[in-house]
């Protein structure tokens, strides 16, 4: 586990934009694993900025998302496909053909999953996992459990992810219940995982994932087994780790 503990939220943006700028110019076919949120805006934001000045293209490169909200399509602000597009895709050449959500409105959730994990399977293994982690230790749509799924599920939302998450939406009745996430295992699978976490509110977290038991009580604390875990956290949330 390679820990790094920026003093600015700048700093770190930079250096994760050049860890995965730096992959995709090294090997421009690569496979990256993306995730949303709050946590990887500025770094989506520096991508942007690399590739208006020309450093990198992402013409060839693969992108595969860690979940997708069940119910909301590609046009609902609130969609994490919406917020790639918004974010990074609509603004770098990424082909669209290369671009994989999972499709929260598909008819047939389950077959929606096996589908995402074929792709994966033929695409992959993933070369870079961006991932930022949940107040309470959930990585993707992960939620602490008895057990965690390894491959792409339709998993339950619990409570304190839907609160977390409400400040995107209108009343709490429109945070949906569901999503659908790549499971642990195809996280674990990524030859490269960057963990990144900001703010005072993901210290004790990001300590007791990295520091913690390996539980399924906080799935991020699985990252620790990781043979290429690079965690990047901003003083803040690197706080309780110095
Ligand atoms: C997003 C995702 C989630 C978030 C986590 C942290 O695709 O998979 O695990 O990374 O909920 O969210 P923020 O960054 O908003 O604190």
């Amino acid at each position: 586990m390679n820990v790094t503990i920026f003093s600015s939220e700048h700093e770190l943006n930079e250096a994760a934009a050049q860890l995965i700028a730096g992959l995709v110019i090294a090997k421009p076919d690569a496979v990256l694993g993306l995730a949303t949120g709050s946590t990887p805006i500025g770094i989506y934001r520096e991508l942007r900025r690399a590739y208006e000045r020309n450093i990198v293209s992402f013409r060839r490169v693969r992108t595969f998302n860690l979940d997708e909200y069940v119910g909301l399509g590609e046009n609902h602000p609130q969609s994490y496909r919406h917020y790639m597009n918004e974010h990074l895709f609509r603004h770098v050449d990424v082909p669209p053909e290369n671009i994989h959500i999972p499709d929260g409105t598909a008819a047939d959730l389950a077959e929606e999953c096996r589908r995402y994990d074929r792709l994966l399977d033929q695409a992959g293994p993933i070369d870079l996992q961006l991932l930022g982690i949940g107040h309470n230790g959930h990585i993707g749509f992960n939620e602490p459990n008895g057990e965690l799924a390894s491959r792409t599920h339709v998993t339950e939302l619990n409570a304190q992810t839907r609160n977390a998450n409400a400040r995107f939406f209108q009343t709490m009745d429109e945070v949906p219940t569901h999503a659908i996430t790549m499971g642990v295992g195809d996280i674990l699978k990524a030859k490269t995982v960057v963990l990144v976490a900001k703010g005072a509110d993901k210290a004790d977290i990001l300590c007791r994932a990295l520091t913690g038991p390996i539980t399924t009580d906080c799935p991020a604390s699985l990252l620790q087994t990781h043979p290429h875990l690079i965690v990047l956290a901003d003083a803040e949330a690197g706080r309780l780790l110095r």
